[in-house]
């Protein structure tokens, strides 16, 4: 088991950890959630005694990382796939892990098998594909057939078949009382991983809780009511008779209604009381990528905005010569195809864009070119 206690890391002004504290139990897969920047590696780090906690404290097993006897042979991490040694094949990466740890040379060819690289097995890594490194990283957590697994955004970049293999590697050594934590951004493919959940934001504890209670504590269960198509005036007798009865009616852009706060036999009683015919009364559950999203919502930190392009516009410079004349953009037809005639000759913009098979309807925005 792997025990956090008040558990805080800061780096100068920034506190990347803020006393967490939380338990991670064997038997279970263990989910880490958490926007980005929200502390998960840093307290995986701290876990490993890679980063010392700046208050509080992390065991495992009752002891700190450091203090466990024979750890490699204890506790397993993927943390970054990317350090390792790029000039050393694979096999000699988890040959060199083994023999600090007193691992046999066999088990390095064992898990090569495990995880699909025997055939590059003595390829360098350098040359390997984002996916083969993570393959590569999973290897060397399960080298010493650890109690504890860790793993930090173990899918990142493994095709379909590498992510369904994690997720069935996870699973199973969970069934076989491991205990094992595992950090992802992939929200469907915890749903199906995961049996508990830590959650974080801006290093403090959201949430810790089985994934079922975090789906219903974080979201609302609704039913979707579908009335005949072509019957407008159906629709809005049943919206206005479960509005009535307390719902709350959503129309979704189908047509069909999104009904919360009644249970479907009480819908079914009030349409046919309402004399509506329905085409489809189904119960929906929301996701937990739409329970997480409410629930760390105010603790994202990074968020995109919309693209404007302003940045490329070129304004005129004020009082050096003429006005400088805006280069109107081509739509291009491939790589360095060339303007089509007549373009640049300071005629506006949209009767200069050629029209060609990929120019959108108005020229002076042509399509994202890729
Ligand atoms: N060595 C460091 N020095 C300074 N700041 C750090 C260091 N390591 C992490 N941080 C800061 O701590 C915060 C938490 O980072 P961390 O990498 O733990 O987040 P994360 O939850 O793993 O994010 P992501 O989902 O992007 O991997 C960030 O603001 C980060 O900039
Ligand atoms: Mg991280």
């Amino acid at each position: 088991m792997i025990e956090a206690v008040g558990l805080t890391k800061r780096y100068g002004a920034k506190t990347a950890v803020y006393n967490l504290s939380f338990q991670v139990r064997p038997g279970t897969v263990t989910g880490f959630l958490g926007p980005n920047g929200a502390g998960k590696s840093t307290t995986m780090r701290m876990i490993l005694g890679l980063d010392t906690p700046t208050e509080g404290k992390v065991t495992i097993g009752g002891l700190p990382f450091r203090q466990t006897p024979n750890a490699p042979r204890q506790v397993g991490a993927l943390l970054d796939a990317k350090a390792v040694h790029g000039g050393r094949s694979a096999r000699n990466h988890l040959l060199s892990l083994a023999q600090l740890s007193g691992i046999p040379a066999r088990r390095v060819d064992e898990v090569l098998g495990v995880v699909g690289l025997q055939d590059v097995a003595r390829k360098r890594s350098k040359g390997f594909s984002l996916g083969m490194g993570q393959r590569l990283g999973i290897a060397a957590a399960l080298l010493g057939d650890p109690q504890v697994l860790l793993f930090d955004e173990p899918v990142n970049g493994l095709d379909p078949e590498g992510i369904l293999w994690v997720r069935n590697l996870m699973k199973r050594l969970a069934s076989e009382g491991r205990t094992v934590f595992v950090s992802s951004h992939l929200m469907s493919e915890m749903a199906l991983t995961a049996d508990h959940l830590i959650v974080i934001g801006r290093g403090q504890l959201l949430a810790d809780m089985s994934v079922t209670d975090f789906i219903s504590t974080n979201s609302a269960d609704f039913a979707r009511v579908r009335t005949p198509d072509g019957e407008p005036q159906s629709r809005e007798k049943l919206s206005a008779a479960l509005s009535g009865a307390g719902a709350q009616v959503l129309t979704e852009p189908d047509g069909a209604l999104r009904v919360t706060g009644l249970p479907l036999p009480r819908i079914s009683d009030l349409a046919h009381g309402s004399d509506v015919r329905l085409w489809e009364l189904s119960p929906h559950r929301a996701s937990l990528e739409e329970a997480y999203m409410r629930m760390t919502q105010g603790a994202v930190d990074y968020r995109s905005t919309v693209d404007q392009k302003a940045g490329l516009t070129q304004q005129p410079q004020p009082g050096f010569g003429a006005p400088r004349q805006q280069i109107p953009e081509v739509p291009q037809q491939g790589f360095y195809a060339p303007p089509p005639p007549g373009s640049y000759a300071g005629a506006p913009a949209a009767a200069q864009a050629a029209p060609t098979a990929a120019a959108p309807a108005d020229p002076t925005k042509p399509e994202d070119p890729r």
